[in-house]
């Protein structure tokens, strides 16, 4: 019999409800986005974001079932995003689940928001089972991980200081863009040539670390420079340059990554796997290098709630629910 999850996501600024079954088939997904609200703050503000999912929770959960075609009576659990995120707009989804969890006797899964967006990658790859690499690329998060099973990850490495995301909605700002500044990068650098060389970090480095902040102060230095002693230049170069150097890293050390744990098959995942420049160059390198590549379909790849009740069903089969004392951890680590 199929298992069915009804599943929550309220990390951030998007409020989404889904329903998915069997971990891989996606029945109904709604997402209600508070992101334009941000445009004016050129970031998230968290007390409004909390608010937001407060306002919008309700008639998502009702839309996502409305257009199962479905009611509580045919879910087998709930699953909800516990953490990292922000602790307001958690405890909207943990909230909301647990009260689902009691009224209508549906175990409760708690899911890791990181672990939900490498199972994007299950939504879109019917085939795709651990083990494999995984380039994990969001607003909070940069990490390459081994996915050694379904819930069990090893982390190869990590940002030791900005995700990329973040680097990207910076740069964005300083460029006069708007946000989220990540999709308004991507479309500039289109319209540029990478004419500028910014530094690559960890340069020689043996291990798979990412650091970021000296690729944006580099960024926001060339442009104060530039601006400082009158220079024109094409903002769109700028925006390419970055973006260029960013491809760089990324690839190399997921590729060798991949090398080192002598497992030929990568994933990526996360809001910046959107990125259709990043996008391209994984598939030229994977294939240069001969590492079978799985690309998440990109409607998984921001923050949604069925990449979340995919995730919540391997943890279900495998009886890892919680209690009603489920609390959100917004610094939750996946491993
Ligand atoms: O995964 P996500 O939706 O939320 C987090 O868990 O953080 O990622 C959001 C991040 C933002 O920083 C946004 O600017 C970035 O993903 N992003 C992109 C693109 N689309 C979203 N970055 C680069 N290129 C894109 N096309
Ligand atoms: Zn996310």
């Amino acid at each position: 019999m199929a298992k069915r999850i009804l599943a929550i996501e309220t990390s951030c600024d998007e409020t989404a409800v889904a329903v998915v079954e069997d971990g891989r088939k996606v029945i109904s997904q709604v997402v209600l986005s508070s992101m334009d609200i941000f445009k004016e703050y050129g970031g998230v503000v968290p007390e409004i974001a909390s608010r937001k999912h407060v306002e919008y929770i309700i008639p998502c959960l009702k839309e996502a079932l409305k257009q199962a075609g479905m009611g509580f009576e045919d879910m087998d659990a709930v699953g909800v995003t516990y953490g990292p995120g922000l602790v307001g707009a958690l405890l909207t989804g943990v909230s909301c689940a647990k009260a689902i969890s009691m009224a209508a006797g549906l175990p409760l899964v708690p899911v890791n928001h990181i672990e939900g967006h490498v199972c994007a990658n299950y939504l879109t790859h019917e085939e795709l089972k651990p083990p494999f690499i995984c380039l994990i690329i969001s607003g909070g998060h940069s990490h390459i991980v081994k996915v050694e099973g379904y819930s069990s990850y090893k982390l190869i490495g990590r940002t030791r200081d900005d995700a990329v995301g973040e680097v990207f909605d910076k740069v964005a700002r300083c460029l006069g863009l708007e946000y989220p500044g990540g999709p308004n990068v991507e479309k500039l650098a289109v319209e540029g040539k990478p004419v500028y060389e910014f530094p690559r970090a960890l340069k020689g480095q043996k291990d798979f670390d990412f650091s970021f902040s000296g690729l944006k102060t580099a960024v926001i230095n060339k442009l104060h420079n530039m601006e400082q002693a009158g220079e024109s230049y094409n903002p769109a170069d700028v925006a390419s340059s970055f973006q260029k150097n960013v491809c760089n890293v990324l690839s190399e050390n997921a590729i060798r990554a991949c090398n080192y744990c002598d497992l030929p098959v990568l994933a990526i995942c996360g809001g910046v796997s959107c990125n259709g420049a990043i996008r391209d160059r994984f598939v030229k390198e994977c294939k240069k290098n001969g590492i079978k590549l799985y690309l998440p379909d990109k409607k998984w790849c921001t923050d949604n709630a069925a990449m979340i009740g995919s995730a919540a069903y391997y943890h279900f089969i495998e009886g890892k629910t919680a209690g009603l004392d489920l609390n959100a951890q917004p610094a939750l680590k996946l491993c």
